[in-house]
């Protein structure tokens, strides 16, 4: 008697949890179904072109992008969160893009997203980043410094402002021979700097230092190439070497040149010299022979091939 009331209770509670999961994988369905009623869906649309243009599209610059690129979106929205189903972007790169040592700066006011680098003017840059926002803030490479960076986004809005042809992605680099002599005579020399980041407790001369970085990977000597490859078609791509032409092409583009820019650029021409440590003019001294060069071409061949930088020896 007692077990048979047992097994009728323990029924009982087996069909309830059955009905629950049935209803879940009913409501889930109706959710992923992809032709919605026509009226659900426009709601739909509706609701995503709200959500869009508030947040990822402050400054409209051009609504006819907007709608197309609302049109190529498949729309599964469910009334609760997007949870970014309808974007194609691996989380692979979303983390790269995210960064691994520097986070790309957001500038939303601007719509641009940018690429910047340890020993490749960053100073200039943040700085320059900072003024058009009007930030006022004497932190520069820390959280204090005001400015925003992809990795605050979440991964839905990353893939929705790197596949948006509304925001402009902008990269600037530096000849990896420059660069990483660069950030020999900046950091590598110095005793105390390898002992922190690569626990070698000894001044090195620039041979060994170009040996260690092989394994002792640091954003200050990490390849520049920081987004999946592919984007790099996409983007707006300044070398050290123009970069006064590079500054104004980039602002104009985006729309941020003005004078009160103009004579802060022509005033602040000194923000990125005292790190550059007259790299150039050493360049022949640090790279006597070719075996150094050869190292560099290839640690770095993924900056040579994406920037197209020459790989041909200094004389
Ligand atoms: C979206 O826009 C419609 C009209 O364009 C408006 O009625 C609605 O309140 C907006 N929703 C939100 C969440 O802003
Ligand atoms: C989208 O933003 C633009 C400009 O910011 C504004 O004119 C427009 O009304 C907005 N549309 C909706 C649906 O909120
Ligand atoms: C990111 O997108 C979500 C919707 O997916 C939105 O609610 C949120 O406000 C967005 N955040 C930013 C910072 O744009
Ligand atoms: C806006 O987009 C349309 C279609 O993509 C294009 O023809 C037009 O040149 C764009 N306008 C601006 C100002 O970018
Ligand atoms: C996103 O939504 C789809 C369909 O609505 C669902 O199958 C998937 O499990 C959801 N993913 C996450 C991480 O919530
Ligand atoms: C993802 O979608 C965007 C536009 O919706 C397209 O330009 C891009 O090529 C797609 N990427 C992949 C890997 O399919
Ligand atoms: C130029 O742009 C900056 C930053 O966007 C702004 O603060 C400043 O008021 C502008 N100056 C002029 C003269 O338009
Ligand atoms: C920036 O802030 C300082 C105080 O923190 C102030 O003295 C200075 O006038 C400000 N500069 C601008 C351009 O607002
Ligand atoms: C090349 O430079 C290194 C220092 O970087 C120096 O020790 C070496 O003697 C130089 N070799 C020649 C051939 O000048």
């Amino acid at each position: 008697m007692e077990l048979k009331r047992f097994k009728l209770i323990l029924m009982v509670v087996m069909a309830f949890i059955w009905l629950y999961l049935l209803m879940q994988m009913f409501s889930d369905d109706l959710n992923k179904r992809p032709l919605l009623p026509r009226t659900r869906h426009q709601s739909d649309i509706l609701q995503t072109r709200n959500i869009t243009n508030q947040t990822l599209f402050p400054r409209t610059r051009n609504q006819s992008d907007i709608r197309i690129s609302n049109k190529n979106t498949k729309f599964r929205m469910t009334q609760s969160n997007d949870n970014c189903s309808h974007y194609n972007m691996s989380k692979q790169n979303i983390k790269q893009l995210k960064g691994r040592w520097s986070s790309p700066i957001v500038v939303s006011k601007y719509k641009l997203i940018f690429f910047w680098s340890e020993k490749s003017a960053c100073t200039y840059w943040k700085r320059l980043l900072q003024l058009i926002q009007g930030i006022n803030k004497t932190a520069l490479h820390n959280a204090r410094s005001g400015l925003t960076t992809l990795k605050m986004f979440n991964d839905c809005n990353i893939t929705a402002m790197m596949q948006s042809n509304q925001w402009v992605k902008a990269a600037f680099v530096r000849e990896p021979r420059e660069r990483i002599l660069s950030s020999y005579l900046d950091k590598g020399q110095y005793k105390h700097v390898m002992n922190e980041l690569c626990r070698i407790n000894r001044q090195v001369s620039f041979y060994e230092f170009l040996e260690i970085i092989k394994r002792c990977k640091e954003g200050h000597w990490g390849q520049q190439v920081r987004a999946p490859k592919h984007f790099y078609k996409q983007m707006m791509i300044g070398k050290f070497s123009e970069i006064s032409s590079f500054t104004e092409r980039l602002l104009k583009r985006i729309g941020a040149w003005n004078e009160t820019v103009v004579y802060w650029i022509t005033s602040s021409k000194h923000i990125y010299q005292p790190h550059s440590t007259n790299a150039k003019s050493k360049l022949l001294t640090y790279y006597n022979n070719t075996k150094s060069q050869d190292l560099i071409f290839d640690l770095f061949s993924d900056d040579y091939n994406v920037f197209g930088f020459e790989k041909t020896y200094f004389k």
